[in-house]
């Protein structure tokens, strides 16, 4: 079979820059990808905060970019996924990517999204053409990229980028990245493209809409979550349109980078292990309670959450039933997260008033969040709605159980507790309240102290799970070939 040239565009890639589980998916299946034989490259933006792992140059020629009324130009930076062949190209542009946020910017500055991302599309097709590589596909992730496909069928068809497919990926349908109509001027389409069966929605440029009208084929990133965003309770408004792309989409569920997350070789912990042997994890976990100041207790359940603070993740579900968990149940709890405010107070007021038992960070930290995932017994994610999800999977092959709610990718990861019945690899909850989550946070703690051998039995099952991207890499290389028939008539074998 033909090797594939695949471009993947982004605008978070592990370990450069991440702000959430997109960064880890982009980091990490474009290996599996090169390891099948297929040549990827991957464009995202070299912001003030991008950390610049490995070895960095910059092209010799500035790249030209076609947005706004006259040219603008990128510096770009070339350097490889570490320990691989696979190029990320990075674009400096100081008006769009100086400042350090990915997203939002100091005094709401995310008002330029519309055009640092059209930029960042613009750029990466405009540095195909200079490297004179034409993809076969070109991988575009959320709203961030949502007008790449419209630009590969508009003002490019008629270049050697016409015949490039498009896949665009939803990793989150909520952040849609709704634009000022100016956007269609700056981005250089047409201003025919602004219709309601397209870009459009509700007199705005509605970036995530653009690419799944335009895209080739469709992906998200579990099948549940492939089958709740056709349901208008699941569809955020734009269930209409999936459902009118239904025939191209498709639910492949995200894998995670084993070899980086390992316990038998991760040195962000203070101990390894396998599944033959906790000691390690017992070392990790007295590790994490003198980190949090929590009593060091070998035999008390302790929970761990590593998450973004935001409504999706139904922490606020956590903060309500937390005072009365930790007081009628012997639990301990760390908590390492940030964004939504009142959510990091409420947990930071937690920690004060349970100081000993819970614990909490707020902020982002790769190393802690590794140390948590290893150290705890049980790892809660109670999400609202939940696209696939990966630190469940990390838990698992920690040894640490999930204790979720049964929504999205957490339904395709997570095995229920069947007591008396050797199954399970965590447990689950089916509504979406506090008093369901207490429950369930009690039926783990039960579990942990009266079935010993089961709750042991739970994490052998849980670490001997395969959530590599092994599988899910060949049906990413089955659809870019049945991506790239629709686009060009040729089955690429
Ligand atoms: P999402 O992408 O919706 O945030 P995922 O479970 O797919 O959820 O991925 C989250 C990723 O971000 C994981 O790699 C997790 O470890 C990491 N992460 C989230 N919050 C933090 C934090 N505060 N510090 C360090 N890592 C974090
Ligand atoms: C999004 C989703 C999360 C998913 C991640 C990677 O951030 O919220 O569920 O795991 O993307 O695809």
């Amino acid at each position: 079979m033909r090797a594939l040239k695949i471009l993947f565009v982004s605008s978070e890639v592990e370990p450069f820059v991440k702000v959430g589980g997109l960064a880890d998916m982009v980091g990490a299946l474009p290996i599996e990808l090169a390891k099948l034989g297929h040549e990827v490259r991957i464009v995202c933006p070299a912001y003030g905060s991008v950390k610049r792992v490995g070895g960095w140059h910059a092209l010799p020629r500035p790249l030209g970019v076609d947005v706004g009324p006259s040219a603008q130009w990128a510096r770009t930076w070339e350097t490889v996924l570490p320990g691989t062949a696979v190029p990320a190209y990075f674009l400096e542009n100081h008006d769009h990517f100086a400042r350090p946020e990915v997203y939002t910017g100091p005094w709401g500055a995310f008002e330029d999204n519309d055009l640092r991302f059209a930029f960042l599309c613009r750029g990466a097709l405009a540095l195909c053409q200079q490297l004179d590589w034409i993809p076969d596909v070109a991988h575009g992730h959320d709203w961030p990229t949502g007008l790449l496909p419209v630009m590969l069928n508009t003002t490019l068809r008629d270049t050697p980028l016409g015949r490039t497919a498009s896949v665009f990926t939803i990793h989150n349908l909520e952040h849609q990245g709704y634009a000022p109509a100016r956007v269609v001027d700056f981005a250089r389409l047409p201003r025919g493209e602004f219709l309601r069966d397209g870009i459009e929605s509700g007199g705005m440029v509605n970036q995530l809409k653009a690419g799944l009208w335009h895209a080739t084929k469709l992906t998200t990133v579990s099948p549940t979550y492939a089958k709740e965003i056709l349901t208008p309770g699941g569809g955020f408004g734009l269930d209409g349109v999936l459902r009118f792309r239904a025939g191209d989409l498709l639910g492949i569920l995200n894998g995670i980078d084993d070899e980086s997350w390992d316990p038998a070789r991760d040195r962000a912990l203070p101990s390894n292990y396998s599944a033959a042997d906790l000691h390690g994890k017992a070392r990790c976990k007295a590790a994490l309670q003198r980190r949090f100041g929590l009593e060091e207790n070998p035999v008390v359940p302790l929970y761990g959450v590593v998450s973004r603070l935001v409504a999706q993740k139904g922490l606020d579900l956590l903060a309500e039933a937390l005072p009365a968990v930790l007081d009628r149940m012997a639990i301990q709890l760390v908590l390492l997260g940030s964004g939504d405010v009142r959510l990091e107070n409420s947990f930071s007021w937690a920690a004060r008033a349970y100081r000993g038992r819970c614990g909490a960070q707020i902020g982002f930290d790769g190393k802690l969040a590794r140390l948590i995932q290893a150290g705890s017994d049980i790892f809660l994610m109670p999400s609202r709605a939940e696209p696939c999800g990966l630190t469940q999977m990390y838990a698992m092959r920690y040894g640490t159980l999930p204790l979720v709610h049964a929504t999205g990718g957490l339904v395709d990861t997570v095995e229920n507790f069947a007591e008396g019945q050797g199954r399970g690899t965590g447990f689950v909850f089916h509504a979406a309240t506090a008093g369901a989550l207490a429950d369930t946070i009690g039926w783990a703690c039960a579990t942990y102290y009266d079935r010993p051998l089961e709750f042991a039995g739970l994490q052998r099952r849980a670490m001997a799970q395969d959530f590599s991207w092994r599988q899910s890499a060949g049906h990413y290389v089955d659809l870019y070939r049945w991506a790239v028939e629709s686009r060009t008539g040729t089955y690429p074998a």
